[in-house]
């Protein structure tokens, strides 16, 4: 590959082996040959790729990416690279306060610094838990050089006492068992613990799954690399090829403006409903798609995801865990069962310089109990709806993951199958909704709706991943496991709550959520895709001109500069709560 390179063309040269600029070319040399790095390397004319490290001790569920490292130099050197290791800003989903939803920004910010500033022709991107995937994308999109995208992978399945315990999944369950005393704290803290036996992301098909699964149907990673469990040999594989292609893409200056298009991000859309994905993947995909210049709507989600039906049985929405996925076929098999209906436009390129219909097409299910046949889905249907009304602009729902028994409750009048209504109970804010969920004062029972509010992007900096509100306890144990949830937050992917969530505009932004009060009623209409608070206008204006002259929907202070700058700067959910000034820079 060596003698294929045209090292005029790489832009490292412009740091390295500048003779018009000799004395900064010597200053930019001297340092970086301090930990042996030889003159003739750095002006040898090979590319120099970056390997974009997320993994830390601070991040988990990337950690293994330390390890993956390894193989990722091997394979960039074995085809003709230098390979650039540098740290990412570090993102844990669960680990970090007040919310992650914080840091996707100022990860991409970040790293968007680094891919500009440093003397990089490509770069490895090492993505996992949740938010660092589109981090990094986004920043790569942003930058526009070559990049590749790496899984770190998900945990091996979790078990407990025979049955597969998912990670998230079985937190929610088993904080139900703990509302209900039938576990006890000890026993709630190892039934959590089940689901995490090794390293890797989340084992359900949680965020992470979701967004590298994306990532690969985008075109941005190896097709077959998202789904390998960290700990395979396999992922140690992927990681070779990966650092082999990055060069061959420098080479072809193969840009993420020639992988991210409309078509790949409608194939995305269409991937996310057969594999049942996280709500956070409509934000994310949008905040892509601005920062790529391509054109994706909320209402695309439903024109193109929601009749799709769902074939990956994987918690939440199904039964099975990570592994069962790789060993199905991972994301291949869905994009090969998609192709075989017509659903993908095969034309999209990806990082291996081959289309996605040709790295998919003809690629069979392994295990039809973990990836159903189209004509034999779990779900039909299952994409996200996109709801609109008085109360917000733009809110999406689940389909997959509405249970038997919230159909039952909800959505079983013979009249109006598909609508809902009842009375609110308004939080503002989860410490507020963990204040008072279990108070009988609060007045909640079986018709109840409930609200969160005041956690949008704006109003808790970031949007925290808490619609999704368990009952109380007394509902639980009277057999209520779940109540409908709406509100401007996100919802955890691992969730298997059909909330109306990704509210936009938020209250803190004066959306309709701001106006409602407890005891007002709120109608649900999935067919007709409308969601109203049942106000007369003039009452609505009224309550609109009283909150304005108040100075707006209140929330708390700033408790750090990023918060602060965050705030000023973030757009919505429904436009990918990107930081505004920055789209125009592409
Ligand atoms: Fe990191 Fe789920 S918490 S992937
Ligand atoms: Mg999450």
């Amino acid at each position: 590959m060596a003698d294929q390179k045209t090292p005029r063309t790489l832009r490292s040269r412009a740091w390295f082996d500048d003779p018009s600029n000799a004395d900064m070319t010597a200053l930019y040399l001297e340092r970086y040959m301090n930990f042996g790095l030889a003159l003739e390397e750095l002006q040898s004319g090979k590319p120099i790729i970056g390997i974009a490290q997320t993994g830390s001790d601070l991040s988990p569920c990337n950690r293994h990416h330390l390890v993956l490292a390894e193989r990722i130099r091997a394979g960039i050197v074995e085809a003709g690279g230098i390979p650039f290791e540098f740290p990412v800003h570090p993102i844990q989903e669960t680990g970090k306060r007040p919310t992650a939803g914080l840091d996707r920004n100022l990860a991409y910010i970040g790293l968007v610094e680094i891919l500009f500033g440093y003397p990089l022709d490509g770069v490895v991107l090492t993505t996992g838990c949740d938010k660092t995937t589109p981090a990094c994308l986004m920043a790569a999109a942003t930058v526009n050089i070559p990049a590749i995208s790496l899984s770190v992978g998900p945990m091996l399945n979790g078990w407990h006492r025979g049955e597969r315990t998912g990670s998230g999944t079985i937190v929610w369950k088993a904080r139900e068992l703990l509302a209900s005393g039938e576990i006890d704290y000890q026993g709630f803290i190892k039934l959590v613990a089940s689901s995490a036996p090794s390293t890797g992301f989340c084992n359900t098909m949680g965020t992470a799954s979701t967004m590298n699964g994306l990532a690969e149907a985008l075109g941005m990673s190896l097709p077959g690399s998202a789904a390998i469990p960290a700990p395979y040999r396999d992922r140690q594989e992927a990681a070779y090829r990966t650092g082999l292609q990055i060069v061959e893409m420098v080479e072809a200056d193969r840009k993420p403006s020639d992988v991210l298009s409309r078509e790949s991000f409608l194939n995305a859309i269409r991937v996310n409903a057969a594999i049942g994905g996280s709500t956070n993947a409509p934000i994310h995909l949008a905040a892509l798609a601005r920062h790529a210049g391509v054109e994706l709507a909320i209402d695309d989600w439903q024109d193109y995801g929601r009749d799709i039906p769902l074939l990956v049985n994987l918690q939440p929405a199904g039964e099975y865990l990570g592994e069962d996925f790789y060993r199905a076929g991972g994301v291949p098999a869905v994009v090969g069962e998609l192709i075989r209906q017509g659903l993908i436009d095969e034309g999209a390129m990806t990082v291996n310089g081959r289309t996605i219909g040709d790295n998919c097409r003809g690629v069979a299910i392994e295990d039809e109990k973990v990836i159903r046949p189209y004509g034999r889905p779990l779900k039909a249907a299952a994409g996200f709806s996109v709801l609109r009304g008085n109360l917000f602009d733009s809110a999406v729902m689940k389909l997959s993951v509405i249970s038997d028994e919230f159909r039952r409750r909800y959505l079983s009048n013979p009249d109006d199958p598909d609508a809902f209504e009842g009375p609110v109970v308004v939080f503002d804010g989860p410490e507020d909704y963990h204040a008072r969920i279990d108070d009988p004062a609060t007045g909640i029972d079986e018709n109840t709706i409930l609200i969160m509010r005041g956690a949008g992007p704006i109003g808790y900096p970031g949007a925290a991943e808490v619609v999704n509100m368990r009952p109380p306890a007394k509902l639980i144990k009277a057999g209520v496991h779940a109540l409908p949830c709406m509100g401007d937050g996100r919802q955890s992917g691992t969730s298997g709550s059909p909330s109306i969530l990704n509210a936009s505009p938020e209250a803190a932004a004066m959306g309709g959520l701001a106006l409602l009060r407890t005891g007002d009623r709120v109608r649900i209409d999935l067919r007709k895709g409308e969601a109203n608070m049942l106000v007369p206008d003039e009452e609505i204006a009224a309550r609109r001109a009283a909150l304005e002259a108040e100075g707006g929907y209140a929330y708390p202070a700033s408790q750090t500069p990023w918060q602060e700058i965050q705030r000023d700067t973030v757009g919505q959910l429904e436009t990918g709560a990107v930081i505004e000034p920055a789209v125009k820079y592409q």
